[in-house]
């Protein structure tokens, strides 16, 4: 994984300190992201404090929607795509800047999410939501086209608003970006029960 990026697998480097990272010149906006979004958590207490593995049911999830998990002190994001969504993924690739998620494969793609949706199912991408620059929160940014701080053709994907890199919606970052590496895709798994997830654990 980049060293730029402050968080690991292990220990818990940046514990919570993601709700208040600097950004430099351009904090202000990722803050100002990020403190609303720090109430939609509803983590264990106990899994927080351990470090545990978190499960997340996802039977309420709906198609275009993202869930936020706490895992490790870092936001978890759960996206149910849509059709619309996964067929983005195919029209984007000449302008990102590692599409077959090859860097840092052992650190931010686990072996069951290298390939083009970064998932173990089509519709549902896990990621790290925390972006491989200087570790600001990026912005939702789904719906595709011309808008603020994109460019006309936007296929939809997520917007970090400390420096302006951008991600598609696999978390595949774009090219001449200041982010030097895709999203991070944690380990995690699917319970017997298809709607249940455990994020921070895997088979592998
Ligand atoms: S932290 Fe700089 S672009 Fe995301």
């Amino acid at each position: 994984m980049s060293e730029s990026l402050a968080v690991r697998d292990g220990v818990d480097e940046s514990k919570r300190t993601w709700v208040a990272i600097t950004c430099g010149a351009g904090a202000v906006a990722g803050i100002a992201t990020a403190i609303p979004f720090v109430s939609t958590f509803a983590p264990s207490e106990r899994a927080k404090a351990a470090g545990a593995p978190v499960e997340v049911d996802i039977s309420d999830l709906k198609p275009g929607e993202k869930k936020t998990v706490e895992w490790r002190g870092q936001p978890v994001w759960i996206v149910r795509r849509t059709p619309e969504m996964i067929a983005s993924l195919a029209k984007d690739e000449a302008e990102l800047a590692d599409p077959d998620s090859k860097r840092n494969q052992d650190d931010l793609t686990p072996s069951y999410a290298r390939n083009r949706n970064r998932s173990i199912k089509p519709e549902v991408f896990i990621a790290v939501g925390i972006c491989t620059h200087l570790g600001c929160s990026p912005s939702d940014r789904f719906s595709p086209g011309a808008q603020p701080s994109l460019p006309a053709d936007w296929p939809g994907g997520f917007l970090c608003p400390c420096h302006g890199s951008t991600f598609d919606l696999a978390g595949r970052v774009f090219k001449n970006k200041p982010a030097p590496d895709n999203l991070r895709v944690p380990p995690h798994m699917y319970m017997a029960d298809a709607n249940k997830l455990v994020i921070g654990e895997d088979k592998a």
